[in-house]
């Protein structure tokens, strides 16, 4: 500014550029006179604050965690437990809801309505085999599985137990083995907003596939920043849940998805919750012309009332990728070792 002032009072300048000047000066100065002045109107009309506190924590409780493959299905399970189904693992991505993965065949999905969908996905869940589990320097908890819109995951619950030594030493170490013929591409640790999953425990964590993907031959490091946050009064609230016992926005809005969809498709996929006694569980062309369809093109606007909840503690995340280390090596070896054997 000074310098612009400058050029367009001195005598030097010509007209032309005094008048060029004198604009950009000028509608710099109008446009942050606007700005300052409707900020100033947002901000009577609306008045909005945020103090940002740092709180240390006594206690930090560990997020119960799936991990679920890549890969909802495994190839070599649709072909051994479905032989009659002529080539059923071909139709997985149609019955996902995306893309056509039949090459020109006739598209009869009708043929494999005989095949209960919660049985599929028992039948055809990729394996996962924890090699070594350790979290807080002990061993972890024993997986249960779960069926979850990523297919069967495997469920580590921490009891929430709590990170007691802050750093790597305390943090939740993991390795897991697939089988090559699951057609994984690695396995997921996955989401990036908290997901309760019809469970009680507060906080626990779902890593979605599709934000954390696990590279063959790499070690995925993923950090989660716990953030507490408090709103003010009116500008949050609560909701009763049908399917959630705790109450967030992101909660709130998978809550009115599913129900949408299982509204407009008139039958209930296996890994949601019941919601209507009278809607039969979806036969496979079902799920893959309405379900999928219907999930995938949602629009959470229509969803209408989910304020944010007073209180708020989220898990941010930050993965990573880097070489093994040399005792993950020879874990690897040793493994390999075993299975030979
Ligand atoms: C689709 O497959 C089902 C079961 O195999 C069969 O009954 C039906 O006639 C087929 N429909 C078409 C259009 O080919
Ligand atoms: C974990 O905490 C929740 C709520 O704070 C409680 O309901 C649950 O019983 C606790 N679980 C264990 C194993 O202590
Ligand atoms: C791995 O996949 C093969 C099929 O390619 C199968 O025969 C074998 O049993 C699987 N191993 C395990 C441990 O699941
Ligand atoms: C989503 O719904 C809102 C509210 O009903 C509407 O205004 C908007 O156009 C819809 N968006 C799409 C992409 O359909």
């Amino acid at each position: 500014m000074i310098i612009q002032n400058k050029r367009l009072f001195s005598r030097q300048t010509a007209i032309s550029r005094r008048l060029l000047w004198g604009f950009i000066l000028f509608s710099g100065t109008s446009y942050s006179v606007f700005t300052i002045s409707f900020n100033a109107v947002k901000f009577t009309q609306n008045p909005t604050s945020i103090v940002t506190e740092t709180v240390m924590h006594h206690h930090l409780i560990m997020p119960n965690i799936y991990v679920c493959p890549n890969s909802q299905h495994s190839k070599w399970r649709i072909e051994h437990n479905y032989p009659d189904h002529n080539r059923l693992y071909r139709y997985i991505s149609t019955f996902y809801g995306n893309g056509e993965d039949h090459h020109g065949e006739e598209l009869n999905l009708t043929r494999f309505d005989d095949i209960p969908l919660d049985e599929f996905l028992a039948n055809t869940a990729p394996n996962l085999k924890p090699l070594r589990c350790k979290f807080n320097m002990r061993d972890c908890p024993a997986p249960t599985y779960r069926l979850t819109r990523y297919g069967i995951c495997q469920y580590y619950s921490f009891d929430n137990s709590t990170v007691s030594i802050p750093g790597p030493q305390s943090s939740l170490i993991l390795y897991v083995a697939y089988n090559n013929s699951d057609t994984t591409t690695g396995y997921a640790l996955s989401k990036s907003a908290l997901f309760h999953d019809f469970s009680d425990q507060k906080h626990d964590v779902m890593l979605m596939s599709q934000s954390t993907t696990v590279l063959a031959n790499r070690l995925t490091q993923v950090t989660l920043y716990p953030q507490e946050y408090t709103y003010l009064k009116p500008h949050c609230g609560t909701k009763k849940l049908d399917f959630f016992k705790q109450y967030t926005t992101e909660e709130c809005h998978v809550e009115c998805s599913y129900k949408a969809v299982m509204d407009k498709c008139k039958c209930w996929p296996p890994y949601f919750p019941i919601y209507k006694k009278e809607y039969p569980m979806c036969t496979f062309s079902e799920h893959a012309r309405c379900i999928s369809k219907e999930y995938n093109s949602f629009n959470y606007s229509t969803c209408g009332d989910c304020p944010k909840p007073c209180h708020d503690l989220v898990f941010n995340r930050n993965v990573e990728y880097g070489e093994f280390h040399e005792p993950i090596q020879r874990l690897i070896k040793k493994y390999k070792l075993t299975k030979r054997l």
